[in-house]
C-alpha cells in the first residue's frame, strides 16, 4: 500500500478510482478500499498518526525489530535478497540491514514512484555496498522478481501489520502468491498486530487530537479533489469501532443527517447514520495467525511477541 502517493501516482488511476468509488456507494454497506486513504495528504497524515500517543503499533514493532534483531540476522542466508512489501518510506528497513550486512540485495515493492525513488536514495548513500531493485507496484497484485533476484535466497519482509488491513481471503492470496514468487529456500517476516483490550484498540484508532479523523475525512475531501464530487466533509464524523466477531477494528465514515451526494453524474443517498466503511484492520492471535500461514503455504518458524501493548514478528518459512 503507498504511504507516499505523489500527485502523479494519484491521476494515474482515476478511472480505476471513480469505477471503485461508485461501486462501493452503490453496495448496501456502503464502502472503500482503505488503499484510497494514502493520496500525498493521507500518507502525511498516517505518519502524523504514527506519532501519536494512542497509536503503539509502529513504536512498538520499531522496538520489537531492534530488540529481536540478531535473532532475525541468524535467519538470513549470505547474499540474501531482502525483498520488502508495500516498502513505503522504508522506515524500518535499516533495522533488518544494520543486523545482517549479509543482504547484498534491497527489493523495495511500492506503488508510489516518488516514495520508492526517495527511499532508494536515502538507503544508497547509507549502504553504498548494497544492490537495488526497486519495483514500482501493488503487492497485492501479481508481481514478477527479476532473475538476478531469483538467483538469491529471498527473505520476504511485511511489517506494519499491513496484513491486518486486508480481508482474510486477500491474506490468504498475498500470502499463496508470495510463497510461489519467493521460492523453496525463501523465509517470509510479517509484522502483526496483536489481539488486545478494546480500550487500547479504540484509543489507537481514534486519537484525542483528531489525527486519525481526519486521516479518514481526508478521503472524502480525495474524492471531491479528483473526481469532482460534493461531499460535505463536516456532515460526517470519524467512528473507529471493534468487531468482535471479525476480530478487527473498523474506520467507518458517519453520516450526521440525511442527505445526497453527487458524483460522476450521479446521486448517493445518505441516511442520518448510515456508514461509509473505509477500513479494517484485524488483529490477530498466535493461533490465528498460524491457521492464516497454515493455509497459505507457510508455516511458522519462530515468533516473537512483545510485551503489552502485544505487536508480533513472525518469521515464516514454506510447509
Ligand atoms: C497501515 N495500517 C497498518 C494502519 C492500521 O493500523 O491498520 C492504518 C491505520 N488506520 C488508522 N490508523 C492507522
Amino acid at each position: 500500500m503507498a504511504r507516499d502517493a505523489a500527485a502523479a501516482d494519484e491521476r494515474d488511476d482515476s478511472p480505476q478510482f471513480l469505477a471503485d468509488v461508485v461501486a462501493g456507494l452503490s453496495s448496501p454497506q456502503k464502502t472503500l478500499s482503505p488503499k484510497y486513504l494514502y493520496d500525498a495528504r493521507g500518507s502525511a497524515l498516517f505518519e502524523e498518526i504514527c506519532r501519536t500517543p494512542e497509536y503503539y503499533p509502529t513504536r512498538t514493532e520499531t522496538a520489537l525489530l531492534r530488540e529481536i534483531a540478531a535473532d532475525l540476522s541468524a535467519l538470513i542466508p549470505k547474499g540474501a535478497a531482502l525483498i520488502e512489501f508495500g516498502s513505503g518510506a522504508s522506515d524500518k528497513t535499516a533495522i533488518v540491514l544494520d543486523a545482517a550486512p549479509q543482504i547484498s540485495t534491497y527489493v523495495p515493492i511500492e506503488i508510489s514512484h516518488d516514495a520508492l525513488d526517495q527511499a532508494v536514495a536515502r538507503l544508497a548513500q547509507r549502504y553504498p555496498s548494497l544492490d537495488f531493485v526497486p519495483i514500482a507496484g501493488d503487492f497485492t497484485g501479481e508481481l514478477r522478481l527479476p532473475e538476478s533476484v531469483r538467483a538469491k535466497s529471498a527473505v520476504g519482509f511485511f511489517p506494519g501489520s499491513t496484513i491486518g488491513n486486508l480481508d482474510p481471503a486477500e491474506m490468504q492470496q498475498f500470502l499463496l502468491r508470495t510463497r510461489v514468487l519467493l521460492g523453496e529456500d525463501s523465509v517470509l517476516l510479517v509484522g502483526a498486530d496483536m489481539l488486545k483490550d478494546v480500550p487500547t484498540l479504540l484509543a489507537a484508532y481514534d486519537d484525542a487530537a483528531g489525527v486519525t479523523a481526519g486521516f479518514n475525512r481526508n478521503l472524502l475531501e480525495r474524492i471531491n479533489r479528483e473526481l469532482g464530487a460534493d461531499f460535505d466533509i463536516q456532515a460526517f464524523r470519524h467512528e473507529a469501532r471493534w468487531n468482535a466477531g471479525l476480530q478487527r477494528m473498523e474506520m467507518h465514515l458517519v453520516s450526521l443527517h440525511d442527505q445526497h451526494v453527487t458524483l460522476g453524474g450521479m446521486r448517493f443517498s445518505f441516511s442520518q447514520g448510515e456508514s461509509l466503511h473505509t477500513e479494517n484492520s484485524h488483529k490477530f492471535s498466535t493461533d490465528s495467525f498460524d491457521a492464516l500461514a497454515a493455509r497459505s503455504g507457510w508455516q511458522i518458524v519462530q515468533q516473537w511477541i512483545s510485551p503489552a501493548p502485544q505487536f508480533a514478528m513472525f518469521a515464516l518459512v514454506p510447509a
